[in-house]
């Protein structure tokens, strides 16, 4: 069979869909990257935002048609809007053949195998627990590769979807993790993102009470694939910043192999408004972690997540995030207009903010942001850096690109020894845009 499977939303969704490819592949299957010369069509969704939903909708909307020409088709939705939708996706699309929630993605093949041998449709949306460790097949090894350490979230801010469509919180066991890095980094992998809608919560029996100074299974979890010889880098996102606890600093700052670049979600600087969010932190407490982080790690760059338009939100409470952002100096951030998602706490609040004035928000945020990274990039003009090799670049042919473990991309004409997966030095010339071009030095002897 060819399938062909299209991803919507964040990483942990991406992930999903490279344990579900592998799958299928394992049983002889192939993954074909384009819709019409498929047997199956499968949408991993997202809910985070009404406007994930609508695009996905939209474009499994549009594959009626090739339904039409194809009767044989099967097309599946997964994820968290089949989630948080089930039964009524199959209602409003009568070309759909199934629904699978986030609990019961591994279990698409065996769905598919089923309708084609006697057509029906079905929704399963059951929790999983079980998914945690389910889902751990890996596709074809690149240099990079992920891993989720934890599923779910127990955070229940206000705005948010995820605890709905993801359930409880639950962590994998340290030894599963390691066992699967190791297998990775066999294969080739360098550099390992680690994936969990609260990753410095990990270990931690979905205990919403940030821990003792002292105790931070993350850490641990960090030192131990720290020690992995051949593994160069370890990424991972997204931590809530109350979970920075000086064991867990500690050891950011002493793993050679921990990037010293944190997507630490800000959402707002106004403490009416993190209230309003149920987010359990203030501006202040935030700004406090973020100089602690800085002070045990200087080069540190930090990255955020904000949502502008949340119900209430004066123009006093917009400047506060501003003023605070620009405090920080984030050196990447993904801003978000407010979307009220039904299900969720605030949902039941009025969407007091018009469109126009999120629009703007955002927009100024985003003008912030620009001037921010172009100063920031030029401050590291004439530097020397050190990045992990990516390979050719998307924009020029013959150009390379390299990430440095503060996650600045970097362009460069390459040399002979050029080869993905590996740490090289890079004289940086000149910024452009977002990004930072530089002369490949010769590698250490
Ligand atoms: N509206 C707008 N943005 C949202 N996010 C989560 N829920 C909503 C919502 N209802 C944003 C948050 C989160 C990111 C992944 O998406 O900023 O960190
Ligand atoms: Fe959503 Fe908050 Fe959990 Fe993040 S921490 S997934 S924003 S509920």
């Amino acid at each position: 069979m060819k399938i062909f499977i299209k991803t919507y939303g964040c990483q942990m969704n991406e992930r999903d869909s490279e344990a579900l490819g592998a799958l299928f592949s394992a049983q002889g299957d192939e993954l074909v990257s384009d819709e019409k010369s498929a047997d199956v069509l499968l949408f991993n969704t997202c809910s985070v935002r009404d406007a994930a939903e609508r695009k996905a909708k939209g474009k499994i909307g549009f594959m009626r048609k090739l339904k039409k020409e194809k009767p044989h088709l099967i097309i599946g939705v997964l994820g968290c809007m089949a989630q948080r939708l089930g039964d009524e996706l199959l209602a409003e699309l009568p070309h759909l053949d199934f629904v699978l929630g986030t609990g019961q993605i591994h279990k698409a093949p065996e769905v598919v195998a089923q309708l084609r041998a006697e057509r029906s449709r079905l929704a399963l949306t059951e929790p999983f627990p079980e998914e945690v460790e389910m889902l751990g097949a890996h596709g074809e090894s690149s240099w990079s590769g992920q891993i989720a350490i934890t599923r779910g979230c127990n955070r229940f801010c206000s705005y948010c979807i995820v605890p709905y469509v993801r359930g409880r919180e639950v962590s994998r066991s340290q030894e599963s993790i390691l066992l699967e890095a190791q297998s990775m980094v066999d294969n080739g992998v360098r550099e390992i993102l680690l994936l969990g809608q609260n990753v410095a919560a990990y270990g931690l029996n979905g205990d919403i009470r940030p821990p003792a100074d002292d105790h931070s299974p993350f850490a641990e979890l960090l030192e131990k694939l720290n020690e992995i010889p051949g593994l160069l880098r370890i990424r991972y996102t997204s931590p809530y910043v109350s979970y920075f606890n000086k064991r867990l600093i500690d050891a950011l700052s002493s793993c050679s192999k921990v990037c010293h670049n944190i997507h630490l979600p800000l959402q707002s600087g106004s403490n009416t408004i993190l209230k309003a969010m149920n987010r359990q932190y203030t501006a202040e407490s935030y700004l406090e972690k973020v100089a602690q982080l800085r002070a045990a790690m200087p080069d540190l760059t930090f990255s955020t997540d904000v949502i502008v338009g949340f119900p209430g939100e004066t123009e006093e409470d917009f400047l506060r995030t501003r003023a605070l952002m620009n405090e920080v100096g984030f050196e990447q951030a993904f801003i978000f207009k407010y979307s009220p998602r039904p299900g969720a706490k605030s949902a039941e609040l009025e969407d007091s903010i018009p469109e126009e004035v999120k629009l703007e928000r955002n927009n100024i945020l985003l003008d912030d942001l620009k001037a921010r990274i172009s100063a920031k990039l030029e401050t590291l003009k004439g530097s020397v850096v050190e990045v992990l090799v990516e390979g050719v670049s998307n924009r020029n042919a013959a150009r390379w690109t390299g990430r440095t473990g503060t996650n600045f991309v970097v362009h460069f004409e390459p040399d002979e020894n050029c080869t993905p997966g590996t740490l090289r030095k890079v004289e940086v010339s000149r910024s452009g845009g977002v990004s930072l071009f530089g002369r490949l030095l010769p590698e250490d002897k």
